[in-house]
C-alpha cells in the first residue's frame, strides 16, 4: 500500500477547511528504541517502541488558508526549495490529494537548539493534529498516530504527554501500527539533556536504520531484543521500578548503537565527548548515584534520574537542560 492509498482510506473525499487549526506536540525520547523499518514508505517499524514525552519542549503549529504554500519556522519563512518546505508540503500533499488548498503553516519550536533534540517527531505530530483540526476532521487518536507516523516514525509517539507505546502492528497497511499513551504519573522522574553537538547530523535516522538493517550482521539480534526491552520497560513503568526502567533503557540504546557500529561501513553517531560523558556517568553510578543514559541517532546524551538525585546530577553535569516530564 502507498501512503496516498492509506490516506484515501482514512480521510473523507473532500476536505472542508475551517478558519484555522492549531496544535501543540511535545518532543519525545525513546526508552525502547524504534530502529528498522519493515515498510519504508509507510514508516512501519520492525519493532515496537516506548517513549517519554518532554512536556513543554515541543512544537506549536497553526494552519491557515493562504495564497501560496508557505511555512514559517520560529518567525522566519523557509525558502520554497528548503528541505523543511519540501518535506512539509510533500506530507500535506498526501492529505490534500490534488485539491487546490494552499496553506500557511506557522510553526514554533520550544526546543532550544542547544538541547540537541530532533524536532521531526514533535513537528509532524503537531502538523498532523493541526491539519486534522483545520479540516474539521474528528479522527480517532489511533488514526492520527498513523498519520503522524507517515511524516516521521517517531512522530507517531509525540501526540501525547508522558509514556507512550507504539505498537509494531502486523497489518500490511499499518492501521494497527499506532501509538497510545500509558497511564502513569511518575512525578519523581527527571530527564537531563546533555548537549554534545547540536549541529545537523550527517546521516538522517531513517537512512541510518535502512543502512543498518541492510548491512549489519548484528541486526538479526535486534528485533527480539527490542521487543523484550519494550516489555521490560512497560513492566517497570507499572511497577515504578526506576532501576529496571533505567538499566533496560540504557542497555537498549547501547544495543541499538552496537547494530550501527557493526554496519558496513560502520555508522557511528557517538563522538568522543559522548563517550567521556558515558564514562563519567558510569563512574558516578559505580560510586552509588543511580543514573542512566540513553542516546538516539546523534551524539547527545539524555540522562534519566530520580528527583532525589537532581542536585547531585546537576553538580556532575552543570550544562544539562532539565525536563520534568510529568509537571503540568
Ligand atoms: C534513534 O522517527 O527520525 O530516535 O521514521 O525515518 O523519520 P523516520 O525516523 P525517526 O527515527 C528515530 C530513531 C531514534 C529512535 C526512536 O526515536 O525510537
Amino acid at each position: 500500500m502507498t501512503p496516498t492509498e492509506f490516506l484515501a482510506a482514512l480521510l473523507p473525499a473532500r476536505l472542508i477547511p475551517g478558519e484555522s487549526g492549531a496544535a501543540y506536540a511535545p518532543a519525545n525520547i525513546a526508552l525502547a528504541k524504534y530502529w528498522g523499518k519493515r515498510d519504508r514508505a509507510l514508516n512501519l517499524p520492525v519493532n515496537g517502541s516506548l517513549s517519554i514525552s518532554l512536556g513543554t519542549l515541543g512544537t506549536h503549529t497553526t494552519i491557515r488558508a493562504a495564497a501560496n504554500d508557505r511555512i514559517t519556522l520560529n518567525g522566519t519563512d523557509a525558502a520554497a526549495d528548503s528541505t523543511l518546505h519540501r518535506r512539509t508540503f510533500a506530507y500535506i500533499d498526501l492529505w490534500r490529494r490534488g485539491a487546490a488548498q494552499p496553506l500557511h503553516v506557522e510553526t514554533t519550536n520550544t526546543i532550544p537548539t542547544a538541547a540537541g533534540l530532533a524536532s521531526s517527531a514533535s513537528g509532524f505530530a503537531a502538523l498532523a493534529r493541526a491539519l486534522a483540526r483545520y479540516w474539521q476532521l474528528d479522527l480517532p487518536e489511533g488514526d492520527l498516530s498513523a498519520l503522524a507516523r507517515l511524516g516521521s516514525g517517531s512522530a507517531a509517539r509525540s501526540l501525547w504527554h508522558g509514556f507512550v507505546k507504539w505498537e509494531r502492528g502486523t497489518r500490511d497497511d499499518g492501521r494497527d501500527s499506532i501509538a497510545a499513551p500509558i497511564a502513569s504519573d511518575w512525578q519523581e522522574l527527571r530527564i537531563a539533556l546533555v548537549e554534545i553537538d547540536s549541529g545537523a547530523k550527517k546521516t538522517a535516522s531513517g537512512d541510518g536504520m535502512n543502512h543498518t538493517t541492510a548491512t549489519s550482521p548484528l541486526y538479526a539480534a535486534w528485533p527480539a531484543t527490542a521487543q523484550a526491552d519494550l516489555a521490560a520497560i512497560e513492566a517497570a513503568i507499572h511497577a515504578r521500578d526506576f532501576s529496571a526502567l533505567g538499566s533496560v533503557a540504557e542497555a537498549n540504546a547501547l544495543a541499538m548503537h552496537a547494530t550501527m557500529l557493526a554496519a558496513r561501513p560502520a555508522l557511528c553517531y557517538l563522538q568522543a565527548q559522548t563517550l567521556t560523558t558515558l564514562h563519567r556517568l558510569w563512574q558516578a553510578r559505580a560510586e552509588g548515584l543511580e543514573i542512566y543514559a540513553t542516546i538516539d541517532a546523534g551524539p547527545n546524551v539524555k540522562i534519566l534520574c530520580h528527583a532525589r538525585d537532581e542536585a547531585a546530577v546537576r553538580a556532575l553535569f552543570p550544562q544539562a537542560l532539565w525536563v520534568n516530564p510529568f509537571q503540568s
